[in-house]
């Protein structure tokens, strides 16, 4: 890295990118002061040059490829914000660390799918790849577990992961609207894509999750070992009977170690009202850390967004221009473990079970002799209201136990004749 300012190229001026171009731009003196040279944007790269981005980038070079950005001996540092965990982006990054220049991106599906190769290629380059953007927007979360609690053992980390399911379940929750319609008032908000998949089936908060577990657990990032649900089939009625049991339905993502194993979900969770994370509510993310020594730390902030995400983006930037090196996952790319992943059919944990039954004699025996024959046992059975040979809703709040007799069980509930629609099941997290 050439001494003076900091050369970089910015692959990508969409949302953040321009971001980090507007922050550089209002903060450059305070960036300097504090990292004690200055950050210079030497070189952008985008898909359309005319775009009016109503940015001031005078002085920056304009490549329409951003590969050959990458490799440019003049730059120092290559910023990759355009997105996908293949194509362009990932060539990019590969040139750059290729060409020996550190690379700080925003992109976590790119890291998810590729992130133990990268920190390879990396250590082998001596170079950094830092990645604050990419988890949970704004929130300092990868500087959390890889620097400020470095001193831990790490046994469990669990977060809001999804700005965009987070601010749909609290809306169904507050306005008792389903969820198909806060979609679309979310996608007409700008909170939620026109494509909502990627946020709705868990997807953003599994590729977050895979990097935080690599981080926590100093192990190879795994991403196909992670069990994901989004929350389509969360519907209001589930939210009212949770509200009423004292719990709140969050999306989580949760990465834990288990005798030597790790296991990776993002699904829907009941948590207590009285959990931290229960009250981050709308578009802000949250991360809870459990570790030997420090015990217990919760950060909430804006998870994503223009402003929030060139915040990450600067402070990794800073770090490369003070000159701080750390390995990519905490620990040398070398000594990344392969740890085996817990299977879902193990996870342990207690249940929420809804379902849909004709209101007939007989029927709550039979349902409590599927629970009773895989030794589930009941801590609260919730039944409204009286309608004689119509349907009623059961809901039914389990003890711990096993994912798998819960399965065999909702199985055999489901083949009887007394029921209407398939259960649905929403597991509880503790805290
Ligand atoms: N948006 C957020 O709040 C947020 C938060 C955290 C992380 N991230 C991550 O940050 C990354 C960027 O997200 P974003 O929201 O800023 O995306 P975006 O608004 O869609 O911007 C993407 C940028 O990449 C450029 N681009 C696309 N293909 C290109 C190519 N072949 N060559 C050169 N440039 C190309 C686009 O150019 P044009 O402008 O000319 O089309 C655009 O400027 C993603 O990995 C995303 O997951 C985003």
């Amino acid at each position: 890295m050439t001494k003076g300012s900091m050369k970089i190229g910015v692959a990508g001026l969409g949302t953040v990118g321009s971001g980090l171009c507007r922050l550089i731009q209002d903060n450059g003196h305070l960036l300097t002061q504090r990292c004690g040279r200055r950050l210079l944007i030497s070189a952008v790269s985008a898909r359309d040059r005319r775009k009016d981005r109503g940015l001031n980038l005078e002085g920056a070079r304009w490549f329409e490829d951003p590969v050959a950005m990458a490799s440019d001996p003049e730059l120092d540092v290559i910023v990759e914000v355009i997105g996908g965990a293949d194509g362009v982006a990932r060539e990019t990054v590969e040139a750059a660390l290729t060409a020996g220049k550190s690379v700080v991106t925003a992109n976590k599906a790119l890291l998810a799918e590729h992130g133990t190769a990268l920190a390879h290629l990396a250590e082998a380059q001596g170079v950094t790849l830092a990645y604050e953007a990419a988890v949970a927007g704004g929130i300092p979360a990868i500087k959390a577990l890889r620097e400020g609690l470095a001193g831990n053992r790490i046994q469990r980390v669990h977060g809001i992961l999804n700005g965009t399911c987070n601010y749909i379940l609290s809306t169904m929750r507050d306005s008792g609207r389903e969820f198909g319609e806060v979609l679309a008032e979310a996608q007409k908000l700008g909170y939620a894509e026109a494509d909502p998949s990627m946020d709705v089936d868990g997807i953003d908060a599994a590729h977050k999750l895979a990097i935080i577990t690599a981080l926590a657990f100093g192990c190879e990032v795994d991403f196909n070992a992670i069990h994901v649900e989004g929350i389509r089939r969360i519907s209001t009625i589930d939210i009212a009977y949770a509200e009423e049991l004292g719990f709140r339905i969050k999306l989580l993502g949760i990465a834990q170690r288990r005798d030597g194993t790790v296991e990776q979900r993002v699904h829907p969770c009941l948590v207590p009202h009285n959990a931290p994370i229960a009250s981050v509510e709308g578009v802000f993310n949250a991360v809870h850390v459990e570790a030997d020594f420090v015990g217990r730390v919760l950060i909430e902030g804006p998870g994503a967004g223009e402003k929030p995400t060139a915040s990450a983006v600067a402070a990794d930037l800073m770090d490369l221009a003070r000159g701080t090196a750390i390995p990519t996952f905490g620990v040398a790319s070398s000594d990344l473990e392969k740890l085996p992943s817990l299977s879902m059919e193990d996870h342990r944990g207690a249940y929420y079970l809804r379902l849909l039954v004709l209101d007939e004699p007989g029927v709550i025996a039979d349902v409590a002799a599927a629970l009773r024959d895989e030794d589930i046992s009941v801590e609260a059975m919730v039944q409204r209201g009286r309608a004689p040979g119509e349907a009623v809703p059961v809901v039914i709040v389990t003890h711990e136990t096993s994912e798998a007799q819960i399965q065999r069980s909702l199985a055999r509930i489901e083949a009887l004749e007394s029921n209407l629609e398939s259960p649905r099941m929403i597991r509880i997290e503790g805290s």
